[in-house]
């Protein structure tokens, strides 16, 4: 099974970045343990700030791998562009927040992702991550 985790703008921060609200953990490191868990999965990892660069990576891997977990940072509330990207490709998309953007500022809570990914994970902090993985295993 090939998954890619796909993480937006400002999410290469995570460890430094409002540690408050976004944990003290970097992105990388998390990554590591999880491939250590979920040895089974080929498991790739994807960061990028451009928007030309998240959707050249959907479209590169979104009609061979089996999943993407995307969480497009502040991408989600804005781009038009990468929610027709995930409406093109053929794998299904798990949409991950880990804060909860319900209980933040208005103009967090709408995503343009939601209705074309397969589901949606917020509040759950690095866990939903994980959480995706587990149900694209099933
Ligand atoms: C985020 C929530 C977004 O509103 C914000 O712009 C981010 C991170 C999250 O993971 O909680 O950059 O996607």
């Amino acid at each position: 099974m090939k998954i890619l985790i796909l993480n937006g703008p400002n999410l290469n921060l995570l460890g430094k970045r409002e540690p408050e609200v976004y944990g003290t953990q970097t992105f990388e490191h998390y990554f590591e343990e999880l491939k250590a868990k979920y040895s089974i999965i080929d498991m790739e990892y994807f960061q990028s700030n451009s928007e030309g660069a998240l959707l050249d990576k959907l479209h590169e891997v979104g009609f061979t791998f089996d999943g993407i977990i995307f969480n497009g940072g502040a991408y989600t509330h804005t781009s038009i562009a990468l929610a027709d990207a995930i409406a093109a490709i053929k794998t299904p998309v798990i949409e991950v927040h880990i804060s909860n953007v319900h209980a933040r500022e208005e103009f967090r809570h709408h995503s343009h992702f939601s209705r074309v990914c397969k589901g949606v994970i917020v509040g759950l902090g690095l866990d939903g991550y994980r959480l995706a993985l587990e149900s694209f295993l099933g």
